[in-house]
């Protein structure tokens, strides 16, 4: 099994040392010879942190999108002028005019700042992940994600537009990236819309493995409620996990109370963190 290296280029904190901190999250994948980038973050802080940790980007071979949200999207122009053309995996939603964030009664643009006819434009390999895709061997990013579990309900503020109106925004194109190491799988999460537990179970259904060496990323636990929070950490505890690091838009609470529930398993992830796994 190859040695896999993750690399966190965008995240809400910085250690400092000029390294820029952003509401985004981009974590770059190494394994096999081979480099993936999952999530570009908002295009506030990519280059200059790839620059400062001594990431090349023209070397990267793919960018896999988690979902179309701003904050994971956005920094694909700036990755394009220094690598020039590269296959994209995403699902074909992230172009379903995101709203959200209705902060005064007025819902805003939350989805790329790109388009379909830029991606065309650019000469982007777009490939549609609207089921599971093995990338390579050992490397499978889920496709969407079953909503099953009763508490993992989407958020009110994410909204769609349809027809003249509104609708609630399920965010469907939400999916995680599975690599597996021969000490269990190791999982990237983008901002788990989808939910935690629903991500995981479907994860482990999915490989048919249960022993989960990582988890990292986004775990949109920010506006959970207390029922919601101690309903997924007491779910939690039913996976076989080594390391946890949630991060982005897990929020300060329910990152304290994951750190307070698994102190052994709780690992930091911000920009500049890197996690090797054999
Ligand atoms: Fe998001
Ligand atoms: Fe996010």
């Amino acid at each position: 099994m190859p040695k896999i290296k993750i690399t966190t280029l965008c995240e809400n904190s910085s250690p400092g040392f000029g390294l820029v901190p952003e509401h985004g999250l981009s974590m770059l994948l190494e394994t096999g010879g081979k480099k993936y980038l999952f999530d570009t973050g908002t295009g506030a802080g990519l280059t200059t942190n790839a620059r400062l940790l001594d990431v090349d980007l023209a070397t990267i071979d793919a960018v896999i999108f988690s979902h179309g949200h701003l904050d994971h999207t956005g920094g694909l122009e700036d990755l394009l002028e220094i690598r020039g053309s590269l296959p994209v995996y995403a699902h074909p939603d992230i172009f379903n005019n995101y709203l959200g964030s209705i902060m005064d009664g007025n819902p805003s643009y939350v989805g790329p700042p790109w388009t379909n006819e830029y991606l065309q434009k650019m000469n982007i390999d777009f490939i549609h992940t609207d089921s599971p895709l093995e990338l390579e061997k050992g490397i499978m990013i889920t496709g969407p994600i079953p909503r099953i579990t009763p508490y993992e309900e989407q958020e009110p503020q994410f909204l769609r537009k349809e027809g003249q109106g509104f609708v609630h925004d399920q965010i469907y194109d939400d999916q995680a990236l599975v690599i597996e190491s021969s000490g269990g799988i190791v999982v990237l999460l983008g901002c788990t819309h989808a939910g935690l537990i629903n991500t995981l179970s479907y994860i482990v259904d999915l490989t048919g493995k249960s022993k989960i060496k990582a988890v990292i990323g986004g775990t949109h636990l920010m506006n959970a409620s207390d029922n919601r929070l101690a309903s997924t950490i007491k779910d939690l505890r039913k996976f076989d996990i080594d390391k946890l690091g949630p991060c982005h838009c897990t929020g300060f609470r329910a990152t304290a109370a994951l750190h307070q529930a698994f102190p052994q398993q709780f690992i930091i992830n911000q920009v500049s963190s890197v996690f090797e796994f054999d």
